[in-house]
């Protein structure tokens, strides 16, 4: 599952899961088990750089399973070698938000996205928010759409979300 940050990967995830019966992980959530520090902290400490590390790494470890939902973090496939892995191990989905619901949805979201923070390590305010989401999705756009189910999200419930990703794997 892959998509910007605040389209519901990791609340899509689990319930496609159930369904499939198989197994829910959080790629981000794998990354602060395995590393005993936040997302922010690990941002902070090591640089943006050692976060992809260790998020290239466990990716590979982790789908070495098979029977799994993995809800990727939003940067994970801009890595062209992510994104061959996750196309060659499984079907990749990605949610699809405009920039303007995103920035809604993440202004009243988690705190813990480096990306969307000032230099002091808080949330943006909304309107610089909203241009850093558009620039991001800007450039990850083309990457995103590459993935083998698109699937809208803006105003859409999850349940719908996850009917019609269980119906395109049907087919
Ligand atoms: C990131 C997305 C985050 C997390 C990290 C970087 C990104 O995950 O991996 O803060 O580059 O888009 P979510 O997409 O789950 O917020």
């Amino acid at each position: 599952m892959t998509g910007f940050m605040g389209s519901g990967k990791s609340t899509v995830a689990p319930r496609l899961a159930r369904g499939l019966g198989y197994k829910a992980l959080d790629l981000d959530e794998e990354i602060v088990q395995h590393t005993g520090l936040s997302i922010p902290a690990l941002f902070e400490l090591y640089g943006e750089e050692r976060f992809r590390e260790e998020e290239k790494n466990l990716l590979r470890r982790l789908t070495e399973q098979t029977g799994i939902v993995v809800s990727l973090g939003g940067g994970a496939v801009m890595d062209p070698s992510n994104l061959a892995w996750c196309k060659q191990k499984g079907t990749l989905v990605y949610l699809k938000g405009s920039a303007a619901f995103l920035a809604s949805r993440l202004a009243s979201s988690r705190q813990d996205r480096p990306l969307l923070h000032d230099e002091n390590g808080s949330l943006l305010p909304p309107g610089l928010l909203l241009d850093r989401v558009s620039d991001l999705l800007t450039q990850r756009s083309a990457i995103y759409e590459q993935a083998h189910i698109t699937v809208t999200i803006d105003a859409a419930s999850i349940s719908s979300v996850v009917a019609r990703i269980q119906g395109a794997l049907r087919q």
